[in-house]
């Protein structure tokens, strides 16, 4: 495989991370997970349509797209991550011929070449993490067919405060003594705001770990590290990143800003029908 990725040793362990998730995983989740997928999509029912999941880290997003009537190709550069989406597929789908897994980088053109074209490439939480984000949001597009839509997650460029998260992620991914201390700064100051606002705002504190689920279908402790640690980290403006499609001939579907300053901004685009 080619690839542009940087020093595997300034990355951020992904699949390791979910890898956790998936022992805390349950039909409760998957159900939240299908429930956003389809909300943000416009439409429950994927029947024929093929569905392309760029950087598929634990895999609930590929399950969801099958159990929705998609054929699924998942792919994602970190090998652990990789192992995650088989072992859902083994766990919900085995032997299902509709739903490929294989290692591979959006960055790497020639294998982007070998998959054909799909109706829905959905890439959330991912083109940021490649360290080449421009790069990646052009080739997301590549394997549409016209009229097809693409569903992105990008993080919000946040200007000063989103060059120090760089700054922690980085040293988070420096090696055991910089996540030791990131993770022993951070991880306390995560838990004591969310109980300050918690009881300022009368709510029990345990409802926000429970709760969490219904974003996505996620955990937030596997969020926190995720977050933490997720590095390379190039958060980008929407408006930017709205231009940037609009220019390849996409037009917006649905816009969805980030609930806080610094997490992730969603965006369907679709490819217009006379477009090359
Ligand atoms: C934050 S996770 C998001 C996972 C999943 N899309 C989701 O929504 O839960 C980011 C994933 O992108 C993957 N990734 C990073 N660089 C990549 C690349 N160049 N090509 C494909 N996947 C990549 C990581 O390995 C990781 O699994």
């Amino acid at each position: 495989m080619t690839s542009n990725n940087p020093d595997p040793q300034e990355r951020f362990p992904f699949g390791k991370n979910w890898q956790e998730f998936l022992n805390v995983l349950t039909e409760s989740h998957i159900t939240e997970a299908q429930n956003s997928l389809s909300k943000f999509l416009g439409q429950a029912n994927l029947d024929g349509k093929k569905f392309l999941d760029i950087g598929s880290g634990s895999g609930l997003h590929s399950l969801v797209a099958r159990r929705m009537g998609a054929s699924v190709h998942a792919f994602d550069y970190d090998t652990q991550s990789v192992a995650c989406t088989r072992e859902l597929k083994r766990r919900f789908y085995p032997q299902d011929a509709s739903w490929n897994i294989e290692q591979g980088s959006i960055l790497d053109r020639q294998y982007l070449e070998t998959l054909g074209t799909f109706d829905i490439s959905y890439a959330w939480g991912v083109l940021h993490h490649t360290g080449v984000l421009w790069q990646a949001l052009y080739n997301a597009q590549l394997v549409l067919r016209p009229g097809g839509l693409l569903f992105i997650a990008i993080y919000n460029d946040q200007g000063l405060i989103s060059a120090l998260w760089k700054i922690i992620k980085r040293t988070y991914c420096s090696g055991a003594p910089g996540r030791w201390l990131m993770t022993g700064i951070f991880f306390p100051l995560f838990f004591i705001s969310g109980l300050l606002i918690d009881l300022l705002h009368l709510r029990n504190p345990a409802r926000r770990y429970h709760e969490h689920k219904k974003y996505r279908g996620m955990s937030l402790l596997v969020d926190w590290r995720d977050w933490l640690g997720g590095y390379p980290y190039e958060p980008a403006e929407p408006q930017r990143i709205i231009s940037f499609y609009q220019n390849l001939g996409f037009e917006l579907l649905h816009f969805e800003p980030t609930g806080h300053g610094f997490g992730n901004n969603q965006f369907l685009f679709r490819k217009i029908e006379s477009a090359g």
